[in-house]
């Protein structure tokens, strides 16, 4: 099949642009426990925008990025990365995509033993050969876009973590990527950090031409940040739009997402046995398959 085979849902409201660079189309996916995690996703992220994942935790989101990077494969639908099936991609091709797409890993630490020079010119020397001198200047380039090119010679232990988080960040536009994946880049960061770290993954987008997606739970730093918004609950896209559309739903999932309210269809119990079958008399229930277990952490 080829990328002008997939009809994508045109009821969503970036799915008709033309200029996607990625693209999911009715994705299916679990890990092989019988759990079902992503049930039929359709998403398309557009060229040159920062796109925020959004959702509970467990959703699935660090499992989209996961697919985008070829790291898992669907069991059913298609992720396109810039037309190219990545689930059809095998060992260079794969190889040369992921050369394409920047990742801050969720709790992506810098190797502590290498100086924050030392980490953003490590995928440099590991991915290319380019000449030191070359490496020398592209580093303190990416140090320099995150404002940190003073701090070249010290070590990870000798710098704060918002510092850390932006070699983190220099380190993943390290080998000009097209797409950027940052998996909750603002975790652990004080309000501050977190906000400079957000304008930061913004200008960068903007001044690189990069297309970014981010995953984080804060609502308010990454609605002030992002073009679109995708937010994922028990498998499914239940919002997709603008983040002014976004806080306007009236959606209860929506809207319990948004710590609108503080309950909703985010279930807190992880499923299983009811009370009555633990502590009375009711039989046994089957376990495992089509369980759907959400933890309402967001
Ligand atoms: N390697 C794995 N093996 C089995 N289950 C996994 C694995 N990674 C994640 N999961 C499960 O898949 C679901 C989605 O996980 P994840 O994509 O990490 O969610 P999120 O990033 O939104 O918190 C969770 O229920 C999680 O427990
Ligand atoms: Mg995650």
């Amino acid at each position: 099949m080829s990328a002008s085979d997939v009809t994508l849902d045109a009821t969503a409201p970036f799915a008709a642009a033309p200029d996607a660079l990625v693209a999911l189309h009715d994705v299916r996916f679990g890990y092989g426990d019988g759990r079902t995690v992503l049930d039929g996703i359709t998403l398309t992220v557009p060229r040159g925008k920062v796109t925020a994942l959004m959702g509970a935790s467990g959703g699935g989101k660090t499992t989209v990025l996961r697919l985008i990077g070829g790291q898992q494969r669907t069991q059913a639908g298609q992720v396109l990365f810039d037309g190219q099936d990545v689930g059809q991609l095998r060992d260079a091709a794969l190889y040369a995509a992921r050369r394409r797409m920047g990742m801050l890993f969720q709790f992506g630490a810098l190797f502590t033993d290498l100086s924050v020079y030392g980490n953003v010119a490590f995928p440099l020397r590991e991915h290319t050969d380019l000449p030191e001198r070359l490496i020398r200047d592209i580093v303190l380039m990416k140090l320099g876009a995150v404002g940190l090119r003073g701090a070249r010679d010290l070590m990870p232990a000798q710098i704060s973590g918002g510092m850390a988080r932006r070699v983190a960040l220099a380190r993943a536009i390290a080998l000009d990527p097209d797409l950027v994946m940052y998996d909750e880049p603002f975790s652990g960061l004080d309000p501050i950090s977190l906000g400079t770290a957000a304008r930061l993954i913004r200008r960068l987008n903007d001044a690189l031409h990069l297309t970014s997606v981010l995953v984080s739970h804060d609502v308010p730093a990454t609605f002030r940040i992002a073009d679109q918004v995708i937010l994922l609950a028990n498998g499914k896209i239940v919002a997709q739009g603008t983040p002014n559309e976004v806080r306007a739903s009236r959606d209860p999932l929506v809207r319990q997402f948004m710590g609108l309210d503080a309950d909703g269809p985010v279930r807190f119990e992880y499923p299983g046995p009811t009370v009555e079958q633990d502590f009375g008399t009711a039989p046994q229930p089957k376990r495992g398959v089509g369980a759907q277990p959400e933890e309402a952490a967001a």
